[in-house]
């Protein structure tokens, strides 16, 4: 297993929290490395549902130790929140998380600004998860952000949250928008952060230390590719690099210590919130997609767009991340469908290309080339090797993998644990 980075290759939501789960039977510890709780990461054991936020995945893992990277930004209350309501369906979170001194974290006032943004935008807003993430993240390349490691000092955090809160306070006043309550606020903060400091260290050390040690440390991205500030949809993206190479800035291990890179996608694809999608369907196609694969988000529970596979987009996803291993989910989702279409090359003013376009009003104007192939109309659900998936089904993948030009290791066909295989 040694130390691996998974990530989403669409737009978020591919299943990473459920193949995270799996692969943390062979794992030591388990580090978000950015995103905040603006993602969900649902994990489905016997029938209990887990939605995770901004604790990882591995935690549902007795032996499994997980830490919060400096690259996420954290939002106490809820983190919090999430460590209550765990500990509450018998697991124990707090001798095993880690947070970073150096995470940023996020405040009922980065939620204000998210949403007063958002309603500036009006037709153009983002549709952001409203979770202060973007806002957040500018406080700390504007360097005016307060760190984890605020919680360790009390007195210092209380004055600095009060100058920062008062900051926005004028510009929400001004806007006509809710204030925040500063008393009120701190009051909660306070019992909070006496909680979670107990958890505070630079976990530089401590990964790292693993990784001397030949522990196997597995990073859990958020979102996916085309959501990443660089390279997607810009600006219809989060405000963090969700890519592999953001393992190593935020979570901190250095690339030299890096030996694989999981890539996670949809048979499918699915989108929440704006920006251009290429292969979205409109018609009866996507409705039985998202139907069938119940596509409500895990965060905000919006539906999620759905729309067939885009080979064009993932293959770069593919490329960008340097993904070794592919693991593909929500196959049967696709299993009653008469055929099936993947969107191979895009079309631009007449012209056939094979990349997508960097621009995104460029992007917005292409339109997909498919190629069709029959459905293998039989259920994959109970499928636990290779073997018993349809030859259709294996063909179909087999063709995904050759497309994206990246090996097939992890087939998903159900929410729960045991609806996964590896292909060894
Ligand atoms: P994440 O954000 O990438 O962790 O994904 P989400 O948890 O937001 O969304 C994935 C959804 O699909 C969750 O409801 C999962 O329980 C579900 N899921 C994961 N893998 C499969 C699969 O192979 N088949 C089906 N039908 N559902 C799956
Ligand atoms: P996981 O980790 C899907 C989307 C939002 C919006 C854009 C910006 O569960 O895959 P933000 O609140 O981050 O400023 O919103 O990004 N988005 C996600 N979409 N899955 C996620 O996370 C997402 N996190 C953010 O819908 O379009
Ligand atoms: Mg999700």
């Amino acid at each position: 297993m040694a130390n691996t980075v998974l990530v989403g290759l669409q737009w978020g939501d591919e299943g990473k929290g459920k193949i995270i789960d799996v692969l943390t039977e062979k794992v030591d510890l388990v580090v978000r490395f950015q995103g905040g709780n603006n993602a969900g990461h649902t994990v489905e054991v016997g029938d209990e549902k887990f939605v995770l936020h901004l604790i990882p995945s591995g935690i549902l893992h007795e032996g499994c130790q997980c830490a919060i990277g400096n690259g996420v930004v954290v939002n106490p209350l809820t983190l919090h929140q999430e460590i209550v309501e765990l500990e509450a369906r018998g697991f124990e979170v707090a001798k095993r998380l880690r947070l970073s001194s150096r995470a940023q974290l996020v405040f009922s006032y980065h939620c204000i600004m998210d949403g007063l943004f958002e309603s500036k935008l009006g037709e153009s807003k983002i549709g952001t998860t409203k979770r202060g993430i973007g806002p957040a993240y500018a406080d700390k390349v504007n360097r005016v952000g307060l760190r984890a490691s605020e919680l360790l000092d009390l007195e210092g955090m209380e004055h600095r949250f009060r100058t920062q809160a008062a900051f926005y306070n004028e510009i929400f006043a001004e806007a006509g928008v809710e204030t925040v309550d500063l008393a009120a606020e701190w009051g909660r903060l306070k019992k909070v952060a006496e909680k979670l400091a107990p958890m505070v260290e630079d976990t530089v050390v401590s990964v790292n230390r693993m990784a001397r040690d030949g522990r196997n440390i597995l990073f859990e991205g958020a979102q996916g590719m085309w959501l990443d500030v660089d390279y997607g949809t810009y600006p219809y993206v989060t405000s963090s690099n969700t890519t592999a190479g953001a393992a190593c800035t935020g979570g901190g291990l250095a690339p030299s210590r890096i030996d694989h890179v999981v890539g996670v996608a949809k048979a499918y694809t699915t989108r929440v919130g704006e920006g251009p999608f290429m292969t979205e369907l409109f018609d009866g196609d996507g409705e039985r997609m998202a139907r069938i694969g119940n596509e409500f988000g895990a965060t905000t529970g919006r539906p999620r767009r759905c729309g067939w596979f885009d080979a064009v987009a993932t293959r770069y996803s593919a490329m960008l991340n340097g993904v070794d291993k592919l693991a593909i989910t929500k196959l049967d989702v696709l299993d009653d469908f008469e055929t099936i279409k993947v969107c191979t090359a895009y079309e631009l003013d007449g012209k056939t290309i094979g990349e997508m376009p960097v621009c995104t009003r460029d992007y917005a104007r292409v339109k997909p080339v498919y190629q069709e192939v029959p459905g293998w109309r039989q259920p994959t659900t109970a499928a636990t090797s290779w073997q018993e998936l349809p030859t259709r089904c294996r063909e179909y993948l087999e063709w995904l993998s050759r497309l994206l030009e990246a090996p097939l290791d992890i087939i998903s066909v159900g929410p729960r644990r045991d609806q996964t295989f590896f292909l060894e």
